[in-house]
């Protein structure tokens, strides 16, 4: 499939629906305690994109499992790298958790994740949610029209790397609009094959997921959560960009 460039009505459309994205992690992000549990975080979320007229992108997705995905939001705790299915689990002081958010509306996606701190966490995990961060930002710089698309790859595994992290390489970010997943696939680790170039109106997931230890992951049993094979912690950063004419616009920050 081509690389899908929108218009300008298609990318207000991408606004809205990564607004609402934006808004659902601000809401958790200060619903984030201990003792919460990681459904009562899917349900507020799930109201969220309801009130705003939009529906979860990630409810009854099927991927590469044959197993729909079975709720709005995916929430990975600690050495859950990504698709962490919301349970009766609380969080705990010390954890690090990984929220995951799409939003569908005017049939347009919105998808961005955020890790953040339990209260206080020890000092290694702090820096491995702060390289994750930088690995996005520091990939942004790439995301320019003329530029191509391994130039992102490469500026994530250098950034992890540089901290002393590894990066997975079983999961990558994508094209994103009409489909949550669109061409081109966006590996986070060096590759000698170019890719394509980057052109004004496309909008890309990019979505660095970093390991404190090695890049290895196992996937569970619930052919979901994927967890890191030395069950080290993990952590994830992602957002809807824009490629324009100058920087790249994020379309869901808040
Ligand atoms: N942000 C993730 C992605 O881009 C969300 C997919 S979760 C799923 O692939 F449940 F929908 F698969
Ligand atoms: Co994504």
């Amino acid at each position: 499939m081509a690389i899908m460039v929108k218009n300008e009505q298609q990318i207000e459309l991408m606004r809205i629906s990564n607004r609402i994205v934006a808004g659902t992690h601000a809401l958790l992000e200060k619903s984030i305690r201990p003792g919460i549990t990681t459904k009562e975080l899917d349900s507020l979320a799930c109201d969220y994109i309801k009130g705003h007229g939009a529906e979860p992108s990630f409810l009854g997705y099927k991927g590469a499992s044959n197993v729909p995905y079975p709720a709005s939001i995916c929430v990975s705790i600690n050495e859950e790298v990504i698709h962490g299915i919301p349970s009766l689990k609380k969080l705990k002081e010390g954890d690090i958790v990984s929220i995951d958010i799409g939003a569908f509306k005017n049939g347009y996606h919105g998808d961005a994740a955020r890790t953040h701190a339990v209260g206080a966490a020890p000092p290694n995990k702090l820096k491995l949610i702060e390289v994750t961060r930088q690995c996005f930002f520091n990939a942004m710089q790439y995301a320019r029209a003329g530029r191509h698309l391994n130039e992102i790859g490469a500026a994530v595994q250098a950034t992890a790397e540089a901290g002393g992290f590894s990066v997975v390489q079983d999961f990558c970010g994508h094209g994103i609009g009409r489909e949550m997943h669109e061409d081109p696939q966006i590996m986070n680790y060096r590759q000698k094959i170019r890719g394509p170039r980057l052109c004004k109106g496309m909008t890309l997931a990019i979505e660095p997921m970093v390991n404190e230890g090695g890049y290895g992951i196992d996937v569970l049993p619930d052919g979901w959560t994927v967890v890191t094979k030395d069950r080290k912690c993990s952590a994830h950063y992602e957002n809807t960009i824009l490629i324009t004419d100058g920087d790249p616009e994020i379309l869901t920050l808040y």
